[in-house]
Order: C-alpha cells, then structure tokens, then sequence
C-alpha cells in the first residue's frame, strides 16, 4: 500500500478520527514521517485562537523543509517517468502536454534560475497572472522553490484588482503570458497587467510566456521574455537548482479573497502545515490510487487549484490533469471528451459546472463511454439534489461516490466531507468532518450548541496543520474577522444544520459574502465598484437564487439622474468589470429613488433580498425603518422590471 494514512473502512476512520481529537499532535506527527525533512520538528502544535496575539498556529515548530522536494524530488527515484502533469489544452485539436515528474522537476528548476537570475529571494512576492497552461504551476514551483511568496491572481480579474494586490503584497515581480485562450476568447494578460502596473511601484521585473502570439508591448529595462530567460539559464550551464531549506512555518503563498467588508484580504498558507494536510485529505477523500488519473475543473487562480490541482495530488505523487478551457467549447461535452481522452478517474468539479452542463441536456454525454471514472466530487458552493442526482446517474453512472466537499480559502484544504468508498453518502450534505477537524454550532446568543442535532453558525474549535495562519500585513483584521465573533473558535461565515447523526448540511454564508458561479465576491466590494460610477449616488447588493450561478448579483442603485436607463445600466456594468472584473457585473440592476434604511442609517438587505428573491411579502419587523414607503417603491419598480 502506498499511503499508509490512507483510510478504506468506516471504522478506520472513526479511529482515526478519535485519535485525532484525543491525541491531535501524535496524530499528526505520526503522518508528518512519510515526508522529506531537513530537520525535523521540535513540537508539533503551539496554538491560541483567543489571547491578545490571536490566532497564533504554528506546526512542526523549527522543522526544516522544501515543499518542492516533496513535491517532486522525492518521486523521481519511483515516479521519474511517471506522468506527474497532463495539459489539456483549450482547442480539442492542439496537441496535448504531458510532464513527467522528471521533466517537471527540470523545468521547475530552471525557472527558479530564472527567478534568481531576476533578482528573487527568499521571502520576496511574486504575482502571477497567468492562464491554465502547465508554465502556471511551473512558476508557483519555482517560487517555492528558492523560497518567494506566490500570490495567483485568477485571470478574470481586472487591471485595478491586480494593481490592489500587487500593492497589498508588495510584489517585485509579476509572471505572466502574452494572452490567454478560453473557449473562443483570447484575452490580452499581459495587456492588462501593463495597465495594473501603471500604480504599482515595487514591481521591477515582468517575464512574460509566449501562449497565444497577441501582440504585446514590451518595456525596456522591466519586461523580459520566459523563453530568453531559460536561454540565458541554459548558457550559465547549471541545470538544478537546490531548494532554499525553509522553516515549516515560512509563507507559501498569499491568496485574496473577498470578506463582508471593505477590499479583498490576503489569505497566508505556511509551509509543512499545508503541504501534509493538502495531501492527507487528498489521498483520503478521492480515496486516490497510485497510477490514477485525478481531473480537478478549478482554475489554479483560486484556492482549489492551488490545494487539489497543485500541491496535494504533487506531494501524493499523483498524476493531475489540467485544463485551458471551459466546459462548453467547442461544446457542452467537452469535460466528458477530456475525461473519456485521458480516460480520468476521479473528476472533481463544481456544482454551477454541473448545472450548466445540465441544461445543455444529454445529448452532449450519451456518445461518451465515461467508464474509467472512479469517484466524482464537487467543491464551491452547495449542491442542490437535482444537480446532485444528475451528476451520480449520468457521469457516474450510479458506480462512483460523490464527495460534496465543503471548505474555504482560509481553510486550505477540504474539512468537511465524505471519504470516497468508506463515508454513507446523502445528497446535499457534506457529511462527516475530517480526522483532525473539531467543528462546532454556535447559537444566536454566541454559545457552542452541545446537543448533536444543531442549527447555527458554524465554527472550528481546534486548528488543523491545512488552516491559514493570517491576513498578509494586517494580523489584526485577521483576529476581528475570523475569531473576534466567538472567542475561542474560527469562525468560517458559513450556516449549518447538524443532524442527529452528526452529518453536517451547509446552508450557506451568513454574512455579506455571494456565492457566484463557485466565485466568492462581497457585496460591499461591489458597491464601491458600482458607487465609482459618476452618476451613481449610493448602491446596494444582495445575492438571488440563480438557476446555473447558484447566486446571482442584485444591485439597487440609486442615480443622480436617469436620461437613458439603458447606457446607464451599460455604463455600471462596464464599470464593474474595469474596476473588479467581469466575474463581479451584477446580473440585475435596478434604479431605485431611496434604500430602506433604519433611523440610524443602515441599510435593510434583508427587505432587498426578499424583493431581489422575487418575495414581496414577510419581510419581517420593518418598525425600525426611516421611511417605510421606499419599500413600497421598490416593490413596485421590481414588478415593473419582470
Ligand atoms: C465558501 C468558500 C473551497 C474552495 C472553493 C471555494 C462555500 C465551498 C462548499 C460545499 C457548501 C460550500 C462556503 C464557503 N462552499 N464548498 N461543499 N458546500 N458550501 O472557496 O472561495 O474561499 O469560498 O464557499 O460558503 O464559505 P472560497
């Protein structure tokens, strides 16, 4: 057997799972061994969620390691040869990539030349804006590799969002690629970085890869080319590259993410923690088997890709396919061509995905044999039954588990789920926590509930190795966000209903945080986009049920004036997009005269997300708003609208 962790009973993972709460450092420790290690630990957990210095996590204290070399190095004695990367790329008729764990390692090793060469160091930033072909994960390597901090920027972000990071995280490099296809869409990265980089005074150096030949614009002195830049790396003669000995708390990567208020934080994973809970959770809840085929649908822009494209399936030696494109180009089919191409044995995808394949209807899957598929899964958002039984009876055939795996950015990898083969499945819940997660339902009045049937907010009450240890820069919003709600525990933003069985069912977020299209975005980052706008007074955004999205963008704004509603809704949109990007353009819009607003100025959402919902009734106790009549007013417009 190759992974020793690895669980395949019910009851192995009830021990486990038992042994992880009684004894959660032996537990660990015990898992950490089957890594490499410069020097190993001195303790393995020094943890406060509630003093003054909050959170402070820190595991594997003065352990000493490389991600990179458990990533890749240690495989290549077994797994040289093996395929460590397939790259399906987005036109079905180019040819596809495969790197093995040799020539990744290769690869990974000459670009951090490449990045040293450039002036980089251990501990510097480094954003890359970069489409899903394979140089993306060969530059996060080799970040890790000499020790700089990634930060990914999703490629549907626009040049002001990039700017904010770049800016946030201090970055003095930025990697990226002349464009990016996507279905039938080239966009212009490097284009668009160029105009992010107009506020961005730190950043020194731009290496630009070569994907779709768009015309570019290079700048003297600050931007060179990936493909000169290995030239140079080859003619200096030195093909490996060592990995900088990191200490297993040193930073990863910085990822942003979208909170109830204000702008995007940047989410900080650590070295060893992450590494050995990403792969622990990934051999156990795709139950994964040497020499499988794992396809994971995410974009690497966002913290699936990171976690279960990149560094779980690499640690585990596993072989991960990518994708360039989109699910319906050249058509609807594509995912089930790609799987049945490859011939894929766990598919790991997102509910709005489904749901949209879907609605294209069964045309698009009834000519694709999908007989290799082993074991289905589905990450980003609730997944609705329908959605659920579709994707069990029609991709897995009713042979493979689905495992609704429920977890966040600032998680790091999954902590509610079922293992594939071993947890009872039930549609729509995420089920059990994983061994080493301690999670807890609070009540209105802010106390844990004791009782196992539980609905509420839902917290975790003890770290795991996988969690995010801050917010880059500003440690103190990081404790007012996240453990400031209930002392003592992480608080997710997430509801719950626990059953009596201890099954969880995740009902959503309870703060000002949408869901769109798997796409985590706050409200108030919106507004300020759309409030940007010099006609718009005020605006206000709440979420919608959505048929494919799952939540759909709602906004009420309010206009000094109004000659043309039509290019003035244009107009937001547009603004939106430049501001945000395309992912964040509201799906409604409606020009509203006032907002509810209570007597001492704060907005009801609660009414709009009702009247946004289509609900015109019930809106519960309205006794404490200013004027009562907006309501009324808005009501009226939202009929006139549909
Ligand atoms: C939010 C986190 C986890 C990686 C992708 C999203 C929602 C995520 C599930 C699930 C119900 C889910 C939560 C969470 N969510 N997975 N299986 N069931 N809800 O990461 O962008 O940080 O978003 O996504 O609301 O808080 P993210």
């Amino acid at each position: 057997m190759s992974y020793p962790y690895q669980i395949r009973t019910f009851e192995e993972y009830q021990k486990a799972y038992q042994k992880s709460v009684q004894d959660p450092e032996g537990f660990w420790a015990e898992i950490a061994t089957h890594f490499t290690w410069h020097k190993k630990w001195d303790r393995v957990l020094e943890w406060d969620f509630k003093g003054p210095g909050a959170p402070i996590v820190k595991w594997f204290i003065n352990g000493k390691l490389n991600i990179t070399e458990n990533c890749l190095d240690r495989h290549l004695p077994t797994r040289g040869h093996q395929p460590a990367i397939i790259w399906e790329p987005n036109d079905p008729e180019e040819h596809y990539r495969v790197l093995t764990y040799q020539q990744l390692h290769d690869k990974v090793c000459q670009f951090a030349q490449v990045l040293k060469n450039n002036g980089v160091k251990k501990g510097d930033r480094v954003c890359i804006y970069m489409g899903m072909i394979p140089e993306l994960p060969i530059a996060m390597l080799a970040c890790a590799r000499i020790g700089a901090i990634h930060s990914v920027v999703f490629g549907g972000f626009s040049a002001q969002s990039i700017a904010d990071r770049i800016n946030d995280a201090q970055c003095s490099v930025v990697i990226t690629c002349d464009g990016a296809f996507r279905g039938n869409k080239d966009v212009p990265l490097k284009s668009i970085v160029d105009d992010a980089l107009v506020q961005c005074p730190t950043v020194k150096r731009v290496i630009v890869y070569t994907r779709t030949r768009t015309p570019v614009s290079m700048i003297k002195g600050r931007d060179v080319w990936w493909e000169d830049e290995l030239k140079i790396v080859e003619t200096q003669g030195n093909p490996d590259c060592p990995a900088e000995i990191m200490d297993a708390e040193d930073p990863l990567y910085i990822l942003y993410t979208s909170g109830s208020t204000g702008k995007p934080k940047g989410v900080l994973h650590t070295t060893a923690g992450y590494m050995i809970y990403t792969n622990y959770t990934f051999v156990n809840v795709f139950n994964y088997q040497p020499g499988e085929i794992y396809f994971c649908t995410a974009d690497i822009g966002w913290v699936t890709g990171h976690s279960y494209i990149l560094y779980g399936p690499l640690s585990a030696g596993a072989t991960t396919l990518m994708f360039e494109g989109i699910p319906t180009w050249p058509d609807a089919g594509r995912f089930w061509d790609i799987v049945d191409k490859h011939r894929v044995n766990i598919l790991y995808t997102a509910p709005t995905a489904i749901r949209s394949l879907m609605a294209h209807g069964l045309d698009f899957v009834k000519n694709k044999k999908l007989d290799t598929l082993r074991v289905l899964g589905s990450v980003g958002e609730p997944i609705n039954e329908e959605a659920w039984e579709w994707f069990y009876e029609h991709i897995g055939k009713k042979r493979c588990p689905i495992v609704d795996t429920w977890w966040q950015t600032e998680t790091g990898g999954i902590l509610i789920s079922p293992i594939a083969t071993v947890t009872p499945l039930r549609p729509s819940y995420a089920t059990l926590p994983l061994p080493g997660v301690q999670p807890a339902v609070m009540d209105e009045k802010g106390q844990e509930i004791q009782t196992p049937e539980a609905t509420g907010n839902l917290c975790i009450k003890f770290p795991w190795p996988g969690m995010f240890r801050t917010t880059w820069g500003d440690h103190e919003r990081c404790r007012k966000t996240y453990f400031d709600p209930y002392p003592g525990y992480y608080f997710t933003g997430d509801g719950c209903i626990r059953e009596k069985d201890s099954y969880y069912r995740i009902t959503g977020r309870v703060d000002d945080v949408l869901n769109v299209s798997g796409h985590r975005i706050g409200t108030a980052e919106i507004e300020n986009a759309i409030n940007m706008h010099s006609d718009v007074v005020e605006s206000a955004v709440v979420g919608f049920p959505h048929p494919i999205k799952g939540q759909g963008i709602y906004a009420f704004v309010i206009c000094t004036h109004l000659d043309d509603p039509e290019l003035t809704r244009k107009d937001i949109l547009e603004t939106v997009s430049r501001v945000i990007g395309p992912i964040a353009k509201p799906d409604k819009i409606q020009f509203v005269k006032n907002l509810p607003k209570t007597r001492s100025g704060k907005i009801m959402r609660r009414i709009l997300r009702k009247i946004a919902e289509g609900e015109m009734e019930n809106f519960g106790d309205t006794t404490s708003l200013l004027d009562p009549s907006v309501v009324e007013e808005i009501k009226q417009g939202r009929l006139a609208m549909s």
